[in-house]
């Protein structure tokens, strides 16, 4: 075993629910060989209303060569995803336990909600979809800031069999209405406004402008369901028991939200009307749960697909073991339910164990940069999950912030959404953990559904930057560039043979884009797009990106995607556009643009184009550079060569061979034109 391996969980890890390597690769090996006998194990402990058939488990076809990729886990059972949530639990006594702590974006706002409590806002809420007219199957879009109110419409969906759609309240309007025109949502549920640190953000606003542009689109939604959710911020709210306070003592504050009668209303007029209990529909295991839009290498997102049953033994299964979950824990995901982590950890996981998590509105920034530690005292967290661009970002601001909190309840601390440099694992382990938990730095995609490399806490021997080892029923697979299997250590793609059951099963409306996007490049593989390293003790390090993708504090997005937003700019002729490393958000945007003949590049064209980028996909797309490039490094044919961008912009002349450039003139002229003379 090399140097540089941690073990501490498991020093005080006689409660763990595995306690070795041994036990591990046990389970491990059981999960692979007897695959069905593994996962009905699971799935025994969750109410089924048609029962599962153990001898026709799952089947699957990886290779496109013999037919169409299909993948499909307890087909025929049926059961309710928001059944086993919430109404499992109260059922099993536990409908006074907590289910969320809610955390405002200021401190004094804060609240909790019970089970039991939960149970009735998804009914009602359940009865409000269905006046509506939604029908299981219809697709319904979630465009919400971190309040209840966003669990109670994800559950609300998949009690009546309709499939969220949730688009992270970060997107810009045209993101937004892209997604809903694609998914042809009948209902869009949001809220008013929201503050984000001391920003207020108008997202009713936002949702106008989307469905307007949606039109554009062809679809039309036809009914718009707001949340109150900012007038509550301005009255003491902290009820003992139950949401965010009642309603009837809301002072109007709402004047001014932008309205069109008899699409929009709001939330909690139409909670009143409507009886707190509704019966579920039951659910054919390979029906859809929901679907989320993740980036796509061509520019259109794909609507990523997941299913009933699968995912639900598969989240479940992920949450109670790579964060050790027991009763009594406290556990915290800092991730927004807008993305695929909060959807599956926390809110699908953490219910289906039967957990009490805490939900975020803010920002670890607000109203200092203490927030964080001070959110994990208050509420003694246990495990605590969080993104290495945050750790990255907060170690800025050095140890001060930390010690001035009591971290002394946390046990695991877990790491996602991009590889986590040592630099920051050892700063998390050693401040934040007081080198007394575990790290559990968990690889996995919108895709997998939940973890699919993760180390174990209490378990898994940890080596700072590495994912480790595989999860129950995941078998990584590393392959050369002729798709031939890499045996022992060595580097490749990272693709897989054998579903496991919460991988996504297609794209939405889109089956051909699936089978050509991660099943084309080696038949018979899935294809993750990272590339990864065995070392010599087994243990995996995903390297990144082989595609076209970039990952900018853990949100992934393609070039393709900010490339045709900047040439739709009418002084745009061309535009190319790399990661370049970044100290906090991991990567950054990087991108080169020629201007049309006779326009000259100013930093107003620059501005322009970075505020362009902002607004049509998002704050967290903002490019750090707009270089001018008098022309691009092409080949011949007219490809361009990126990875001479990538030189330039780090600033390294080391550029390789470029005898296949057209133009081999044009590199020296971009490291003239840099805009940072460092
Ligand atoms: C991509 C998936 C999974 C939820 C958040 C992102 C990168 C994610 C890790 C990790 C190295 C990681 C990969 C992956 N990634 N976690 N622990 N180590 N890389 O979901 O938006 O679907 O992005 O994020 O490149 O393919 P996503």
């Amino acid at each position: 075993m090399s140097r540089n391996v941690y073990l501490p969980y498991s020093v005080t890890s006689e409660k763990a629910h595995i306690k070795s390597m041994e036990q591990y690769r046990e389970m491990h090996k059981k999960s692979l060989e007897s695959t069905a006998q593994f996962w009905s194990e699971i799935a025994s402990q969750f109410h089924w209303e048609t029962p599962y058939d153990v001898n026709n488990f799952y089947s699957y076809n990886f290779d496109v060569t013999k037919g169409p990729v299909q993948i499909k886990w307890m087909e025929g059972a049926t059961t309710n995803v928001c059944y086993n949530l919430l109404d499992k639990n109260v059922r099993n006594g536990m409908g006074d336990k907590v289910a969320f702590y809610w955390e405002g974006n200021d401190p004094e706002d804060y609240s909790k909600i019970t089970y039991k409590k939960l149970l009735e806002e998804v009914c009602r809420f359940s009865n409000v979809l269905k006046s509506k007219g939604v029908v299981k199957g219809d697709r319904v879009a979630i465009y919400m800031p971190m309040v209840f109110e966003i669990v109670i419409a994800i559950l609300s969906c998949a009690r009546i069999g309709a499939v969220h759609s949730i688009v992270f309240a970060g997107f810009s309007s045209d993101s937004l209405a892209e997604r809903m025109a694609d998914c042809k949502c009948k209902v869009l549920v949001t809220a008013d406004s929201v503050y984000r640190g001391d920003k207020l953000l108008n997202i009713k606003s936002l949702c106008d402008i989307a469905m307007d542009k949606a039109k554009n689109f062809g679809h039309e939604v036809p009914t718009c369901i707001v949340v109150r959710h900012l007038p509550r911020l301005y009255r003491s709210m902290n009820t003992s028991n139950g949401t965010n306070g009642s309603n009837s003592d809301i002072i109007d504050l709402h004047s001014d939200v932008p309205w069109t009668d008899g699409r929009d209303y709001w939330w909690h007029d139409e909670m009143d009307d409507v009886e707190p209990s509704c019966y579920p529909v039951w659910m054919s295991a390979e029906d859809p749960l929901f679907m989320l839009y993740t980036s796509g290498s061509t520019g259109k997102p794909k609507g990523v697909l997941h299913t009933t049953g699968g995912y639900l033994l598969y989240a479940a299964t992920t949450f109670k073991y790579v964060f050790d979950y027991h009763p009594g824990d406290v556990y915290w995901c800092t991730a927004d339910i807008g993305w695929i982590t909060g959807h599956s950890y926390v809110v699908y996981g953490p219910l289906a164990n039967g957990a009490t998590s805490v939900i975020f509105e803010g920002t670890p920034f607000y109203p200092d940069n203490g927030r964080y530690w001070s959110i994990i005292e208050k509420y003694k967290v246990t495990q605590f999950y969080t993104a290495p661009t945050a750790i990255r970002a907060l170690m800025k601001f050095g140890e001060e912030p930390v010690k001035k909190h009591n971290l002394d309840s946390l046990k695991v601390l877990g790491s996602v959404g991009e590889p986590i440099n040592p630099e920051a694992w050892l700063w998390y382990y050693q401040n934040i953990g007081q080198e007394r938990c575990s790290i559990a730095d968990t690889f996995w995609q919108t895709e997998t559904g939940g973890h699919v490399i993760t180390p174990l806490p209490g378990c898994t021997p940890m080596k700072p930057g590495s994912a480790s080892f595989p999860f129950f029923g995941v078998k990584p697979i590393l392959l050369d560039e002729s798709g031939k299997e890499i045996e022992g250590v060595g580097e490749g793609y990272l693709v897989f043979n054998k579903p496991w059951p919460g991988m996504m099963r297609t794209l939405f409306g889109n089956h051909e884009r699936f089978q050509s996007v991660y099943f084309s490049k080696f038949p018979g593989y899935y294809c993750t797009g990272d590339g990864a390293r065995r070392d010599e003790d087994g243990y995996f390090w995903v390297t990144g990106r082989v595609d076209d993708m970039l990952n900018v504090s853990g949100h992934l997005m393609s070039t393709a995607e900010v490339e045709s937003v900047l040439t739709e700019h009418p002084d745009v002729s061309e535009a190319a556009v790399v990661s370049r490393p970044h100290p906090v958000k991991g990567e950054c945007l990087y991108c080169f643009v020629t201007p049309n003949h006779g326009v000259t590049f100013t930093p107003k064209l620059s501005s322009e184009l970075v505020k362009k980028v902002r607004e049509s996909i998002g704050p967290f797309a903002m490019p750090d550079v707009i270089q001018h490039a008098p022309g691009l490094p092409k080949t011949r044919s007219g490809k361009i060569m990126r990875r001479v961008l990538r030189k330039v912009a780090i600033n390294d002349r080391e550029v390789g061979d470029i005898s296949t450039l057209a133009d081999e003139h044009i590199v020296e002229e971009l490291f003239k034109n840099r805009p940072e003379k460092s």
